[in-house]
């Protein structure tokens, strides 16, 4: 299994289980089937609702002996309600809890966006709060505590633009090893991956297959159907593989972390097998063209009325 070593040594298998959208009632199952092929690598949120079964299913895993703590990766994320930062460990440690486990490998910061204490999805405006008045450098330090603690053994951040992460890393104690983008070829995002390098910031690409799935108010009708690309069903055929196959093999390639999201015995072990793929040059350099700056999970929800975030100011 290719392995990313984090900036503070810790080693993080490159490939992992998403589990956004994996309803309660299957993935329980989804992890199990995943583990027991040989996934070990776990990617959660407290936000996906879902880390309760998350731990059941680990917990069956471990008291069998299919599996030890050890040899699993899993990763989860602070949601936008806690980002003051005397909320941070409580959320950490809810999060523990529901997952059964002692510590994370990796805990990051989910959005830069925060929100009155105990509002997981703002309605209006007034239930949102401004980065002014929680600052992010604020809920880093907490983070940095969280780390010192041994509560979770790397910590890091997601959806951050260059600039945003370049302040972080202005300010930190310790560097955030982890940035989760969107990252697939329509949304490719060069300058964030060679900005990451230098840094030695690495990125984890999340809805690498497109997200088809998500809920219809974040899709648009005519978006373009990453899936169903011609030339990644050209470059499939020719590897004799899947275009889903290629969209992971392509993310491994390009030095990032990947976490596709099934919840299909077939299509979980069909996502694992795309590891042992190699692209050639030819491919890349087709599959660069494909480019379009196409954000599937764009932001828009963040921008409510009366609220302080505006979508241009979050990726900038
Ligand atoms: P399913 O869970 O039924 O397998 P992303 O990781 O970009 O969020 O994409 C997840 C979506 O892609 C889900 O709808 C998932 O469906 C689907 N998917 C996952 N693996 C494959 C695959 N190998 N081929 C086609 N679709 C896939």
């Amino acid at each position: 299994m290719k392995t990313i070593q984090l900036n503070n040594g810790q080693v993080m298998p490159a490939f992992g289980l998403g589990t956004w959208k994996s309803d309660p009632g299957e993935v329980g199952r989804a992890v199990t089937e995943a583990i027991r092929v040989g996934y070990r690598h776990i990617d959660c949120a407290w936000i996906y609702g879902n880390e309760a079964e998350i731990g059941e299913a680990l917990q069956v895993l471990f008291d069998a002996g299919e599996v030890t703590r050890e040899e699993l990766w899993i990763t989860s994320k602070l949601w936008n309600d806690c980002h003051q930062p005397e909320d941070v460990e409580g959320a950490l440690r809810g999060t523990l809890e529901s997952l059964r486990l002692a510590y994370l490998d990796l805990y990051l910061v989910h959005w830069p966006v925060a929100h009155r204490k105990g509002v997981a999805v703002p309605t209006s405006g007034d239930e949102m709060l401004s980065l002014d008045k929680v600052p992010y450098a604020g809920t880093w330090a907490a983070m940095e505590d969280i780390a010192d603690a041994g509560l979770a053994r790397s910590i890091g951040v997601s959806n951050l633009s260059v600039a945003k992460l370049g302040a972080v890393l202005d300010g930190a104690r310790i560097r955030p090893a982890v940035n989760q983008i969107e990252l697939h070829p329509y949304l490719q995002q060069d300058d964030m991956l060679a900005f990451c390098a230098r840094e030695g910031v690495t990125l984890t690409a999340y809805s690498p297959l497109g997200s088809r799935d998500r809920v219809a108010a974040m899709r648009l009708e005519d978006e373009p159907v990453l899936l169903e690309d011609p030339v990644l069903a050209t470059v499939a055929a020719k590897h004799g593989v899947s275009p889903a196959q290629v969209l992971i093999a392509w993310a491994l390639a390009r030095g990032t972390s990947v976490i596709p999201k099934s919840a299909n015995p077939e299509r979980i072990r069909q996502n694992l097998d795309a590891t042992e793929i190699e692209l050639d040059a030819d491919d890349m350099a087709e599959i660069a063209k494909l480019d379009r700056h196409r954000r599937y999970v764009d932001g828009t929800f963040w921008e409510i009325e009366g609220g302080p975030y505006k979508v241009d100011e979050l990726w900038a």
